[in-house]
């Protein structure tokens, strides 16, 4: 199991980073533009990410024609071997996927709605794709439905592309989703946040406090 924080604020990030439970971090341009983190500071932001123990980082290459897709993808992915470049599910994004991932880059296909979409990601050479769970329950499909059957598509021909189910804006989809066979799952801070407040384990936990104390006084 892997969980990623999809963000670009730092003051967000760290104290989850700091918990020792998410692997990496993703971003998208409308992630890095909500965070004011400008393509010249992405190295900066590469460095201060790394340093704080994300093993993988996720930035997404721009421009309309594959050729500029390709070649943002390149600069992106010499930031570092953690660099993961995403790329839109579309025939310019799947081509340049196709020649970043021929050329040993990590890319994930993204912004996915459709199960077909899964199989063209692994036929690129994708090692990851992702399908908006909660945009595709926005837009009257079933997201947990769709991403299962991704899931079991790409176990059925071998795959090795593996699932980052993204727009995840519930805690308690994590377990679906784990359980429909997604291994990686990007969560805002907001929802991250969440995954700490169980009612019950904080009741549980303010009862073990008080007895604590009773006993030491
Ligand atoms: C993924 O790349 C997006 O940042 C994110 O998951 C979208 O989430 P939303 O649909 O809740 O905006």
């Amino acid at each position: 199991m892997r969980l990623y924080l999809d963000s670009a604020d730092v003051k967000a990030l760290e104290p989850l980073l700091q918990t020792g439970v998410f692997y990496g971090i993703t971003t998208n341009p409308t992630v890095l533009r909500t965070a004011r983190v400008r393509p010249r500071e992405f190295v900066s932001f590469a460095d201060w990410a790394f340093g704080k123990g994300a093993k993988e980082l996720y930035f997404q290459a721009w421009g309309g024609t594959p050729e500029s897709l390709y070649s943002r993808g390149k600069t992106l992915a010499r930031i570092s071997t953690k660099v993961v470049v995403k790329l839109p599910a579309t025939q310019p994004g799947l081509e340049a996927a196709s020649k970043l991932s021929a050329e040993g880059v990590r890319t994930c296909i993204t912004a996915v709605y459709a199960p077909f979409q899964a199989l063209l990601a692994a036929s690129s050479g994708a090692a990851y794709v992702a399908p908006y769970l909660g945009r595709m329950n926005d837009a009257g499909r079933d997201g947990h439905g769709s991403i299962a059957q991704m899931a079991r598509a790409l176990g059925a021909v071998g795959s090795a592309t593996e699932i980052l189910a993204a727009s995840v804006r519930r805690g308690e989809d994590v377990a679906i989703l784990a359980e429909n066979g997604v291994c990686c799952i990007p969560l805002s801070p907001a929802v991250a946040g969440t995954l700490f407040q169980e009612p019950l384990t904080l009741e549980a936990t303010q009862a073990f406090e008080n007895a604590a104390k009773e006993l030491e006084a």
